[in-house]
């Protein structure tokens, strides 16, 4: 693991839209305490959680208006981190207040900017358009994983362990016996899989009644820092332009909580008209089933990596990983650079 373990010049998924409201919601990101809460204009403030003067949480106070205040003694921060008001004397000292973090939401979700603030434009936020356009159904959910978040972009970008973590799942034959394509384009990684005339993998049959085998496609897309955007599609085996071809998307946001734990954001997606009703909850639950399986998997292994320093091996499979995890440290080498 490298020295330095967090990329704090990039924007992280803090939240889903529905968790930042007008209560404070606290949550560690990049190893730092932060509290999120929604000005009245409905635009997401983030501050650091620790109030500057006895260093008891924010997030445990309320919002005043745009202010939120201080539940120990009172004291009152805007949204931009400015001292509004200390009860017990009248005057406020010039300059003070706590740090606070650019915040923008996007796509149904919340993000924060955890470093230089002079740094962070909105137009480098990624676009996750399933989240919410009416063209699809997402489902979202969050898991909170005992693992550093790389662990976890290996893993989506290995979807080989499908055949034995996932076999009631996602699992169909041919995962193995096709390679990933993988192509790097500047700092985004894209790795393709194709797989003719394999049986339907369960969760593609929720969504259809197959009654042959099918033509199953995985496209993965790494973004920094730690977007995996997976499509997953079954069409009738040899039924080109497949007009009732399966198509699933699934989201994977990875926000570094510590170095050995991290906030695993998540939606599945299917067309909207795909299905009959109760399609969506049964498409999220048995996606659910194969992440929780991960869970276990990532935890364990962060455990093994703890008691041994000597390096991870790489196989074939592992190409599209070690694509993003080469990014991933000429991101860490620059910002080492530049200080
Ligand atoms: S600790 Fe927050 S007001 Fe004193
Ligand atoms: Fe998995």
């Amino acid at each position: 693991m490298t020295a330095k373990p967090f990329l704090m010049n990039q924007w992280y998924v803090a939240a889903r839209k529905s968790e930042v409201s007008r209560s404070p919601l606290g949550r560690t990101i990049c190893g730092v305490p932060m509290v999120f809460y929604r000005r009245g204009d409905g635009s997401p403030a983030a501050l650091d959680d620790r109030c500057p003067h006895r260093k008891y949480p924010l997030s445990k106070g309320r919002l005043i208006g745009d202010d939120i205040e201080c539940a120990y003694h009172g004291l009152r921060f805007g949204g931009g981190g400015a001292c509004t008001l200390i009860p017990a004397q009248t005057d406020i000292p010039r300059g003070f207040g706590t740090r606070a973090f650019p915040a923008a939401e996007k796509s149904a979700l919340v993000y924060v900017w955890p470093g230089d603030p002079a740094l962070a434009d909105a137009a480098l936020i990624p676009d996750f358009p399933e989240n919410d356009s009416a063209e699809w159904k997402p489902m979202s959910d969050y898991l909170h994983i005992e693992a550093n978040w790389q662990l976890i972009v290996d893993n989506l970008l290995d979807l080989t362990h499908l055949t034995f973590v996932h076999k009631t799942s996602l699992a169909s034959p041919g995962i193995q016996e096709n390679p990933l394509t993988v192509t790097v384009d500047g700092d985004i990684v894209r790795a393709k899989r194709e797989m003719r005339g394999v049986p339907a993998a369960p969760i593609f049959r929720l969504l259809r009644d197959f009654d042959g085998n099918t033509d199953r496609s995985q496209n993965i897309t790494f973004t920094m820092p730690n977007h995996i955007h997976i499509r997953s599609e079954a069409a009738a085996a040899g039924v080109e332009g497949d007009p009732d071809r399966v198509r699933l998307a699934i989201l994977n946001h990875l926000t570094p909580e510590t170095e050995r734990t991290t906030h695993y954001f998540w939606s599945i997606a299917h067309r909207a008209g795909a299905g009959g009703p109760g399609i969506s909850e049964r498409v999220h639950s048995m996606n659910k089933m194969a992440f929780d399986e991960d869970v276990g998997i990532l935890r364990e292994q962060q455990k093994m990596l703890d008691t041994d320093s000597t390096p991870m091996v790489n196989l074939a499979a592992d190409k599209a990983l070690n694509e993003a995890r080469r990014i991933i440290r000429r991101k860490f080498a620059e910002e080492a650079a530049a200080g």
